[in-house]
């Protein structure tokens, strides 16, 4: 699904964009599959001129076949590696999180996706001077956690600040509003947020699984086509803009297996996806905030691979040598 934007191709202008819009038309796809006269009666533009937009649009989005080498140039000069600022989530990802792709962070409740998600945020906003989109379903989020980690790294306060300003949090609790804010990222906010001279690089969700899994199981099928959208919106957002994308799910637990949650389906929407457990070892309370990862899905390294790393250490110096693995991509 490719979204309606301004200068797309020559006529589609923000006037028109709005029209097509207000006559449901969001999509390449619904544009093409439009009775095309009716269309140009809805938004009172000329036949001629809509029919010359679709044509457009038809070469522009047609899939052609490309060549493996223009696939991997294509990769080269458009993917980038994002540290987590944690070497012990890099090592499993493979140096980062990838641009163009959906990477999941699964545990159960206080295994701690959320602190690494704050940690991550604050990577790439202080040490590698991005922006981030931060989408907080749970209300876990708080700024003054934010600055306590910004606190480890820097004792500069304008420092701080401009690290703050470039990480743009949403709040919102059910799976209307996640749609909503990822559909109006998709159409043009996610530019807009671009601020202090940083792009957006990530988009986190945490937790995606919080606002989705309450709507699946029984006999619904609206969960589940829910579920898809989301799925569908965060990838095409990765893909379209280059961005990394990371999301956290709970996990269930069946025949004493623990495995992510949200079902099968959900299964192949992220690329790489880590569970995080507590550390639990007897009579050492001192090491209650020591966490494992484990690698359980990834196209690029060996699966069941797990680090161990202290939640409570999570900023420590990393930051040249992860800003110079994003220059190094970006030269
Ligand atoms: N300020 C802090 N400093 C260090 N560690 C903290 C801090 N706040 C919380 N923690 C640790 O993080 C753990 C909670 O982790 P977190 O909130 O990230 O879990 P979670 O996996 O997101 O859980 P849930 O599924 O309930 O959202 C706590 O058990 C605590 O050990
Ligand atoms: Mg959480």
């Amino acid at each position: 699904m490719v979204v309606l934007r301004e200068g797309m191709c020559p006529g589609l202008d923000a006037d028109l964009v709005r029209d097509l819009r207000a006559a449901d038309v969001k999509t390449v796809e619904d544009l093409v599959s439009s009775d095309t006269e009716d269309l140009a009666q809805k938004c009172s533009v000329s036949y001629r001129a809509l029919f010359a937009i679709r044509r457009v649009l038809l070469a522009q989005h047609t899939a052609f076949p490309v060549s493996g080498a223009d696939l991997y140039e294509e990769l080269l000069s458009s993917t980038a590696i994002l540290s987590t600022g944690n070497s012990s989530l890099d090592k499993l990802l493979d140096s980062g999180l990838y641009t163009g792709e959906i990477t999941e962070l699964s545990g159960g409740p206080g295994s701690g996706k959320s602190q690494v998600c704050f940690g991550v945020a604050v990577n790439i906003s202080y040490h590698l001077k991005q922006s981030v989109i931060f989408i907080d379903t749970t209300g876990g989020l708080t700024a003054r956690r934010l600055l306590q980690m910004l606190e480890a790294e820097t004792s500069n306060r304008e420092e701080q600040m401009e690290a703050l300003q470039r990480i743009h949090i949403f709040r919102l609790f059910d799976v209307f509003s996640l749609l909503d804010c990822l559909y109006s990222l998709r159409t043009g906010m996610l530019q807009q947020a671009s601020v202090g001279g940083g792009s957006v690089k990530a988009v986190i969700v945490d937790s995606v699984s919080a606002v989705i899994a309450p709507l699946l199981g029984g006999k619904q099928s609206e969960g589940m086509s829910l579920m898809t959208q989301v799925a569908g919106v965060l990838k095409t957002m990765a893909k379209d803009f280059n961005v990394a994308v990371l999301v956290t799910n709970h996990v269930t637990r069946s025949s004493s297996r623990v495995q992510p949650g949200l079902g099968v389906s959900w299964r192949h929407v992220p690329r790489t996806r880590i569970l995080l457990e507590r550390v639990e070892k007897a009579a050492a309370v001192s090491r209650s905030s020591m966490r494992s990862a484990t690698l359980i899905k990834s196209s690029r390294q060996l699966c069941h691979k797990t680090e161990e790393f202290d939640l409570q250490r999570w900023c420590h110096s990393e930051g040249p040598s992860a800003k110079r693995k994003l220059e190094d991509m970006d030269s």
